[in-house]
């Protein structure tokens, strides 16, 4: 077998689509699993040409490979479509695109019920991307979401749009105060949708399930991050799909023995979106610095992401429940400039020192940071190419990063480009 899942193991954003995009120069296959157009994933290519992808698998970009939207995606039909057109004007085939019937369909009231409820909840929000991803989710657990194979077929479609709407409007006009969503309205624009969608649907758990059989090469592009996850990570403040590497599985139907190999990305420091904890966040100007460095504002809603060192605690835990082989370590060349970095490599709690990540939220809370310090350096180092580009100090720190996390790095990333990556450990890439 030649397959790999490329998971994010902090709270997203590490870059998982450069490096999906690296290990897919000779793939067969690359397959979305999980989330919705609350991911984003921003390829740059050899002639800085930006491509942002929210929902179509970055793998579009090259012409022989078959990119597959599977079972555990949520899809937001327009949000899709809009992607479709940006592709095919920058000369994009869709052609080798399938899209799974099972995925669940993303309506007008999980985005309105979405903002409602983060509304209502105030200072106790989430901060969610507002794309209607947790209701949608929550519909698809309760058993009343709407399929991709219910959407494309008008006379499933409209009865459950009817039955849907009725009991969503009475949740939207006697909870919320809102206004009803208009049936026709709806089921016209769905049903264009629908048409758009209707060629790429097909069986996919099936498809994989054959190219995996073949030894075909099947990048499995995570969406999101570890910590995101909704039984595993930060809970409340997670995302409302599977993140860890096993939701590669769920999410295609791909069962566990057919999958070979797992790396794990993340940042040379650590970034979140939305609320939730934070130990090693920076509210200072360091935290400034390496936000301006790395461009970190968010593909999907332009935020500007929360920056702070280096989590080694938090990076291990991830390590640990996606089993990965190893990490491709993001945006070194960000740190560039900084007199001294930091890595946290255990949390002080209850007047107690703890190396694993505390799974009770409670414990989460109170736990500071336990830091290691180390030199930083002045030299640009995006121009790098080996390791042994790197001044001492950049090599000590990835280093010093890889022993605290206990897993070994195999790729460096020292800038967007895809020339900007530094492979390590070759073998370890391998399927
Ligand atoms: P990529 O794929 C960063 C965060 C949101 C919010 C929480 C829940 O780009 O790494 P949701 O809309 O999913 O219900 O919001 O999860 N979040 C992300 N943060 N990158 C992402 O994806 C994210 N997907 C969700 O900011 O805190
Ligand atoms: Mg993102």
């Amino acid at each position: 077998m030649a397959n790999v899942v490329v998971v994010g193991l902090q709270w997203g954003d590490e870059a998982k689509g450069k490096v999906v995009d690296y290990l897919s120069q000779d793939a067969d296959v690359v397959v979305r699993y999980n989330g919705g157009n609350n991911a984003g994933h921003t390829v740059v290519l050899g002639n800085d040409e930006i491509y942002k992808f929210h929902i179509v698998p970055a793998g579009i970009l090259n012409p022989s490979i078959t990119s597959v939207i599977a079972d555990g995606v949520v899809i937001d039909p327009a949000v899709l479509v809009e992607e479709f057109g940006r592709l095919q004007s920058h000369g994009v085939s869709l052609d080798r695109l399938k899209i799974s019937g099972n995925a669940h369909v993303i309506m007008p009231y999980h985005k309105m019920l979405d903002r409602l409820e983060e509304e209502s909840k105030g200072a106790k929000k989430i901060g969610t991307t507002g794309r209607g991803i947790g209701p949608a989710y929550a519909d698809k657990i309760s058993r009343v979401g709407i399929r991709v194979s219910e959407l494309i077929d008008m006379d499933q479609f409209s009865t459950r749009l009817s039955d849907c709407l009725k009991r969503k409007n009475a949740i939207l006009t006697k909870i919320y105060g809102a206004e009803p969503l208009d049936e026709a309205e709806v089921f016209a624009e769905y049903k264009g949708l629908g048409e758009a969608i209707t060629p790429y649907v097909t069986d996919t758990a099936l498809f994989l399930h054959k190219a995996a059989r073949e030894n075909k090469k099947i990048v499995f592009e995570g969406a999101h991050g570890t910590l995101l996850d909704i039984d595993h990570g930060t809970y409340p403040y997670v995302t409302s799909s599977h993140t860890v590497a096993g939701g590669a599985c769920i999410g295609t139907g791909i069962g566990p023995t057919l999958i070979s190999n797992v790396i794990g990305v993340a940042k040379a420091y650590t970034t979140r979106v939305g609320e939730g904890w934070f130990p090693t966040e920076l509210l200072d100007e360091t935290g400034d610095y390496i936000r301006e460095r790395g461009r970190e504002y968010g593909t999907t809603t332009g935020r500007p992401r929360r920056c702070g060192w280096f989590d080694a605690v938090a990076v291990r835990l991830s390590a640990r429940l996606s089993a990965v082989r190893c990490i491709a370590f993001i945006s070194l060349d960000v740190l560039s400039g900084l007199d001294k970095l930091r890595v946290c490599s255990a949390y002080r709690v209850n007047g107690g020192i703890i190396r694993d990540f505390p799974s009770d939220a409670a414990v989460l809370r109170e736990c500071t940071p336990v830091y290691d310090e180390l030199p930083g350096w002045k030299e640009d180092i995006s121009g790098a190419t080996s390791l042994d580009d790197l001044p001492a100090n950049a090599r000590d720190y990835l280093t010093h990063a890889a022993e605290v996390v206990g897993y070994p790095i195999a790729i460096a990333s020292v800038g967007r480009r895809r020339e900007q990556t530094l492979v390590i450990r070759p073998d370890l890439l391998e399927s």
